[in-house]
């Protein structure tokens, strides 16, 4: 049988999310956004990618809510981003009441899927999320840890020059500027970091980790990162339908 996967939000994050979880064959998806013809428009020409790229999927998109009946997954990420200058919690406000009204939603029609929550202040959506879902605490889980794990791991790499795989990390705390690294969980093949990289130099890279999101929003000026976002979703959409037994760091 295959999964399913919803998405809310047909925005960069959920389109990407989409786009990764197609190419990695795991689900058939719905994408939903109020714009219905946008997730419709962009579920179709993902669709129209699988005889190219070779995934054999449903992809469908519309503002029907109801399309995510039976979903394992249900990925929420519909809400404003960040403008350069914006903290996270300057969202509150505006993505509390879209988290809100979409769990609702995901009650009536998906009542058994997980749910991963994106929009930011993650952490926050996290608890608001679990808190009008009643749902099990494992049962709502937000996208945060792997992102900034994957910042983190990155500019590892560039600084060692060796590959990104190699490098295991955990960081722990919310999502963002308040991330705890943990550098003495942090090693290079087993290798504790601090044998490669002088302290100095470590916690400059982790301070550009903390800040990694402010720094693509400043560049982008409009919206936010999407790329490392999503992938770093579909890993844990992967880790949970294949019950991978993974340990990530996740709200
Ligand atoms: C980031 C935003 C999306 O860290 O939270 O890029």
């Amino acid at each position: 049988m295959r999964k399913k996967v919803s998405i809310i939000g047909a925005g960069f994050v959920g389109s990407t999310c989409a786009h990764w979880i197609a190419s990695k064959e795991l689900a058939d998806v719905v994408l939903i956004d109020i714009f219905g013809g946008v997730a419709k428009g962009k579920a179709l020409d993902l669709l129209q990618a699988g005889p190219v790229e070779g995934y054999d999927l449903s992809i469908t998109g519309g503002d029907d809510f109801a399309a995510m009946a039976g979903s394992d997954i249900v990925i929420l990420t519909s809400g404003a981003p960040r403008k350069p200058g914006m903290t996270r919690e300057d969202l509150v406000a505006v993505n509390a009441d879209i988290t809100a009204s979409n769990i609702e939603k995901i009650k009536e029609f998906a009542p058994n899927s997980i749910v991963l929550i994106v929009n930011n202040p993650m952490d926050t959506m996290a608890t608001l999320a679990w808190k009008v879902s009643g749902f099990p605490k494992n049962r709502v889980i937000g996208q945060g840890g792997v992102l900034d794990t994957a910042r983190y791991r990155t500019f590892l790499a560039q600084e060692i020059g060796c590959s990104v795989e190699d490098i295991q990390a955990m960081l722990l705390g919310g999502h963002g500027d308040e991330m705890v690294p943990l550098p003495s969980y942090t090693t290079v093949a087993g290798i504790p970091i601090t044998h490669f990289i002088p302290e100095d130099k470590l916690s400059a890279i982790v301070e550009r980790a903390k800040k990694g999101g402010a720094e693509i929003v400043a560049l982008l000026e409009k919206g936010s990162a999407y790329y490392a976002p999503a992938a770093a979703t579909v890993q844990m959409v992967e880790a949970i339908l294949k019950d991978k037994k993974r340990i990530l760091p996740c709200s």
